[in-house]
């Protein structure tokens, strides 16, 4: 069966960095600092990986140096080709998330990024998958912006379901969008 995903997949390590060490540190920043204005806002506005207000942010620098230094004291999950960082994961665990009246305590990922010259060899589902296998909640959230078409997709096909959407969040006519997956699901 023909699918859009390229037959030949690079072979990467994956492993979890609880506390990120060098040299991974300074690799995750550089695929922030050349990633992240591909982000709605850009990461160099934010001042948190998990801040409520993402409207009217401005752009102070190019750096994205608060969100990082939140960033790199939360634990990863890297793809690693020859040890180096190709792309990573972030999450905070027991994280609170309203469903309805309901709060579930869940993994939150904050970050998910990919080298582009690695994208579509399906590493962001490999990511996913190895948070998967060692979350210690039974329920995975996230939250993404609504003109993202590849995290959509990707949550999608690794069956999150749309939990919440705040119009126009991020700007107008662009909404934040919010993701749940019980991993209990899987397993039925
Ligand atoms: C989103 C991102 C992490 C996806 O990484 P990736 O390694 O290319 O994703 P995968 O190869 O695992 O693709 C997973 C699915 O999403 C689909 N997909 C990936 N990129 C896509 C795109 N640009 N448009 C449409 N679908 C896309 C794939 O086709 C695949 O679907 P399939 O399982 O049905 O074949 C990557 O594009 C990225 O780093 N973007 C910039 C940062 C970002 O947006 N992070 C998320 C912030 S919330």
């Amino acid at each position: 069966m023909e699918t859009s995903r390229p037959r030949e997949t690079p072979s990467l390590e994956y492993v979890f960095e609880i506390a990120l060490r060098e040299p991974h540190a300074v690799e995750v920043r550089r695929l922030l600092e050349s990633c992240g204005s591909e982000f709605v806002p850009p990461l160099s506005t934010r001042t948190s990986t998990h801040q409520a207000d993402l409207r009217g942010l401005e752009e102070r620098d190019n750096r994205p140096g608060e969100y990082f230094s939140e960033l790199s004291h939360q634990p990863f999950v890297l793809a690693l080709s020859d040890g180096r960082v190709v792309a990573f994961l972030s999450f905070i665990e027991d994280y609170p998330v309203m469903r309805g009246e309901e709060r579930l305590v869940t993994t939150y990922v904050t970050t998910i990024c990919v080298a582009p010259e690695r994208r579509l060899h399906g590493v962001a589902t490999d990511l996913y998958r190895h948070l998967e296998r060692d979350a210690s909640s039974r329920y995975l959230s996230v939250r993404t912006w609504s003109t993202n078409a590849a995290q959509m997709t990707l949550l999608q096909s690794l069956g999150y379901r749309e939990l919440a959407r705040i119009s126009d969040d991020r700007c107008e006519g662009i909404d934040t969008v919010f993701y749940l997956k019980d991993l209990s699901d899987d397993a039925r």
